[in-house]
């Protein structure tokens, strides 16, 4: 690999689909999605054929291996101990799209339980949202595997879903029906808003972690900005030179970062529309020098938990972390087939990325975090020379990442 700077992360492990030979059929049209609860105790995978597995987190007692050699664990039924959480198949009847996970705060929850499953005793207090090809959501109990409620509404494909952070029950879905949906799920999984100005496939949809915003974006280069409290347009951010197909918020929600097709990731200042930085993704293997193809087109944009890192998975089968400040990535791994998409554990640490053939990797990075420490102090002393340093949400973010970095 030519000009990869960085270091090579290392495989934790892997799941592998059990496909049913029978299903074999269906899976040139499966498109893949994973997510980890917010508390880090479920990872959701869509494995193929309409299935979604919950997996409990941690994946096994002896997770985190001593000798970081890669592990791979099947997909088969595994028995563990009376009272832990076992794995659950959700067989959505459809394909799945978008994953999203929420708490659900006990009280509403005990009150909807009480009427539609009386034979349940237990108290939910996380749900797992599926959006389906028919346009459908499924909401379901992650404990037992229930299906709670449907929510109609799209008149297509749901791609992407997203709750508000805060618990609160709101959720967004992104649909090829050129809409974006806001639900409450609290008022009997009311259909609140319909979104409507984007003029292509909205691809994904991202809430801010304060609630206050949401980005979308579709087969378009404006990526859209909405206000989550009167569901409103706020701006768009013009910038990108090809289609929009990711996009996340900080965790202190004062950056925004979007993923395109045109190799570029930019990161925003959401309230003034300012283009911080923008990451390129230069093709790095000679053997994929396929000018046909645009190899480093990109998938999927994350921040990591503490908001220090970005993750990035292109079609040139690379994923790539990046310290915000830095312009070339300081550690990667080279995946077997083309990814679709990556997301941290809530908790730091690990990455998981799906391939376009229903895996799952975790990658962790246990003698990157060391260096990446240094990296990053010496590009924050650096940033501190910008004028950008004095914008009240750079100075903010400022303060997280430093006192992040001096832990
Ligand atoms: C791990 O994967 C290899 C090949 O990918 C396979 O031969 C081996 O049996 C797997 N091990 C387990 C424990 O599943
Ligand atoms: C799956 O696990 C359960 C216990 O959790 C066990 O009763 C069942 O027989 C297992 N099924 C298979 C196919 O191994
Ligand atoms: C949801 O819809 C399915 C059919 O698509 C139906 O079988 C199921 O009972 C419905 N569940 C709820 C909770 O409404």
């Amino acid at each position: 690999i030519l000009s990869l700077a960085g270091e090579e992360l290392l495989l934790l492990a892997e799941l592998k689909p059990g496909r049913p030979h029978q299903f074999d059929w269906k899976s040139s049209c499966e498109t893949w999605s994973i997510a980890f609860s917010p508390d880090g105790s479920w990872f959701a995978w869509s494995q193929g054929h309409c299935i979604i597995k919950l997996i409990p987190w941690p994946l096994e007692e002896q997770f985190i291996p001593k000798g970081f050699e890669a592990k791979n664990r099947s997909s088969k039924n595994e028995t563990k101990g009376q009272g832990s959480p076992k794995e659950k198949m959700l067989d959505c009847g459809q394909i799945v799209w978008g994953v999203a996970f929420s708490p659900w705060p006990s009280p509403p929850s005990k009150r909807l339980w009480a009427h539609h499953h009386p034979q349940v005793p237990d108290i939910s207090c996380l749900v797992l949202a599926t959006g389906l090809n028919d346009g459908q959501i499924k909401i379901w109990e992650v404990q037992t595997g229930l299906l709670l409620l449907n929510l109609s509404g799209h008149q297509d494909v749901v791609r992407d879903l997203s709750f508000t952070p805060s618990g609160s029950l709101i959720l967004v879905s992104a649909s090829r029906d050129k809409t974006l949906r806001i639900w409450d799920l609290n008022k009997h999984s009311k259909q609140i808003q319909v979104l409507l100005g984007h003029l292509q496939w909205v691809y994904c949809c991202s809430i801010s972690p304060d609630c206050s915003m949401l980005c979308s974006a579709a087969e378009e280069k404006s990526v859209f900005l909405w206000s989550m409290r009167s569901y409103t347009l706020i701006r768009k951010l013009e910038g990108h030179q090809s289609n929009v197909v990711s996009c996340d918020f900080s965790p202190n929600s004062a950056l925004l970062v979007t993923a395109s097709y045109d190799t570029n990731v930019i990161m925003w200042d959401p309230y003034t529309r300012e283009r911080l930085r923008s990451l390129h993704h230069t093709q790095v293997d000679p053997a994929m020098d396929d000018s046909d193809v645009h190899v480093s087109s990109l998938r999927s944009v994350c921040f990591s938990p503490e908001g220090l890192y970005l993750a990035t998975v292109a079609d040139d089968r690379l994923l790539r972390i990046w310290a915000l400040e830095l312009k070339t990535p300081i550690a990667f791994a080279p995946v077997t087939n083309g990814l679709c998409c990556c997301t941290f554990f809530p908790h730091g640490g690990v990455i998981a990325t799906e391939i376009r053939d229903g895996h799952v990797q975790f990658w962790t990075a246990p003698r990157v975090l060391s260096s990446l420490k240094h990296l990053c102090r010496k590009a924050l002393r650096s940033f501190l020379t910008t004028y950008q340093v004095l914008h009240p949400h750079i100075q903010d973010f400022l303060s997280n990442a430093t006192a992040c970095v001096s832990l």
